[in-house]
């Protein structure tokens, strides 16, 4: 997915200390799980009710993500299926904030399954 020119993240986060692998840069799975938070918010909005993730589609991290990068997650719904929703994420950092261009970091693509109240797929009602 790309980003639109009035497009709002739906999280932006700091990176702590306690965030790093043991090479200093941010641990990969600490993206990820960022990246998970921002997409079950995105399939929430859209579907209504609760919602699963049942698989990591897609994901790439392009650029190392460094301690006080603010990180911004876009997301957009990239498919609607019966019980399933797939959202691209796209997760940006700002280095040094303010005197560096945002950069590109990682994409992903991840899929949700709404959930009714006894945990069960349930059809997601389309808008539009
Ligand atoms: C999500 C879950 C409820 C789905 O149950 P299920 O019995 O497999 O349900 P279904 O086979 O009916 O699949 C539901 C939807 O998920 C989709 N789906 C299932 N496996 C998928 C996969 N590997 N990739 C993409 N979509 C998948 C199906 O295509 C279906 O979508 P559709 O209705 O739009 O066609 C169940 O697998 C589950 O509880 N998983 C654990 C979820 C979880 O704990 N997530 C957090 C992990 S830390």
């Amino acid at each position: 997915m790309d980003i639109k020119p009035d497009q709002q993240p739906e999280i932006r986060v700091l990176p702590m200390p306690a965030d790093t692998n043991a090479a200093g840069d941010i641990f990969g799975g600490w993206l990820m799980s960022q990246v998970d938070i921002a997409g079950s918010i995105a399939a929430h909005r859209y579907v209504g009710n609760r919602v699963v993730t049942v698989a990591v589609n897609e994901f790439l991290f392009i650029k190392p993500v460094l301690v006080g990068d603010l990180v911004s997650i876009y997301a957009d719904i990239l498919h609607i299926g019966n019980t399933s929703i797939r959202i691209g994420l796209h997760v940006v950092t700002e280095r040094e904030r303010g005197q560096h261009q945002a950069e590109t970091v990682a994409k992903a693509e991840l899929t949700y399954v709404s959930l009714d109240k006894e945990g069960k797929p349930c059809p997601i009602r389309k808008k539009m």
